[in-house]
């Protein structure tokens, strides 16, 4: 990649001077994830490496709601994002005054939020989950319902593992929901030995249709562990040029959705954030110490 070589030299050049690490998400292009990225994740890892780091400066390359959080767990530390606008269908479908209602209406039902939320949603409820320990985090409550919220899909995803009943929001991801049953079954009639694995954000009918079903890092790991000859990726489209690139032996078949939210971190951006300084994630004082609460109860769930 002979366009990207300069900006990935003054890249890594800079993190040096700064005392800066790079987290990137495993949806980033294959530019950033293997060739500036100090450590790579699903949600759950971006938010435990966030927690360890003795770097100054975090630059999250990922949506904003990684950056709140890495900067919720940090709050000392600088937690630059290369895109403001970077966003998430699911964080902006609900607000912490839904969620202040949701409480309302159904007293002493413990309330999980997805990580893809913002730091004022996490502020109000009892936990964090991410998609790699939803069912887990659900049944630690030991309740025998549960609100799982902003993903109705994510949710209903849970129902299916777990005899907790679960009240759900109407969130949805916007990437994950355009996947269709229909378009799955075609792929497995074209060849029976394909292995398909989902994304919990995907519908039921597209969960239906798979092999497996797991976080962006559970993916990945699966593909290792079973080594498929043949599998397809019902997730983002930079999933598959990642994990294709350490993974030769396996072959990818792409119905690929993009997040236009991620692909807004771009090499020219990092940059600009490492020269400058920007753009500086901050979250207000009055939430953090309970959106940390709820991350913190999560994390320390395993550990
Ligand atoms: P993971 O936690 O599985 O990486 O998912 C994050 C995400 O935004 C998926 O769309
Ligand atoms: Fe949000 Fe979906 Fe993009 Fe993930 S892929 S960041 S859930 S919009």
């Amino acid at each position: 990649w002979p366009f990207f070589a300069p900006y990935i030299k003054a890249i890594n050049d800079l993190k040096e001077q700064r005392n800066a690490v790079i987290l990137a998400h495993n949806y980033m292009t294959p530019e950033i994830f293997h060739c500036v990225a100090d450590k790579v994740g699903d949600s759950l890892q971006l938010a435990r490496l966030a927690g360890e780091t003795d770097a100054d400066v975090i630059v999250q390359c990922g949506v904003h709601f990684m950056a709140e959080t890495s900067k919720i767990l940090n709050p000392e530390k600088t937690v630059l994002i290369p895109d403001m606008e970077a966003g998430c269908s699911l964080a902006e479908s609900i607000t912490g005054a839904d969620v202040r209602l949701l409480r309302e209406a159904h007293p002493g039902v413990p309330i999980v939020a997805y990580v893809n939320t913002s730091a004022e949603v996490k502020a109000e409820v009892d936990i964090c989950c991410t998609s790699a320990n939803a069912v887990q985090v659900v049944e630690s409550l030991n309740a025998p319902k549960v609100i799982l919220l902003p993903d109705q899909y994510l949710a209903q995803y849970v129902a299916s593992q777990t005899d907790v009943e679960i009240i759900t929001w109407k969130g949805a991801c916007e990437v994950h929901e355009r996947f269709t049953g229909e378009e799955l079954r075609a792929y497995r009639e074209s060849d029976p030995n394909l292995r398909i694995i989902a994304h919990p954000e995907c519908p039921q009918d597209v969960l239906a249709e798979a092999d497996y079903t797991g976080s962006t890092s559970q993916m990945t790991k699966w593909i290792e562990d079973n080594k498929p000859a043949k599998v397809v990726l019902v997730t983002e489209c930079s999933m598959a040029d990642n994990v294709a690139a350490d993974i030769r032996d396996v072959e990818f078949v792409r119905p690929c959705n993009l997040c236009p939210h991620m692909k807004r971190i771009t090499l020219a951006k990092i940059l600009d954030s490492l020269v400058f300084m920007r753009e500086e994630v901050e979250v207000d004082p009055s939430l953090i110490e309970r959106a940390r609460a709820s991350v913190e109860r999560m994390v320390n769930l395993n550990s």
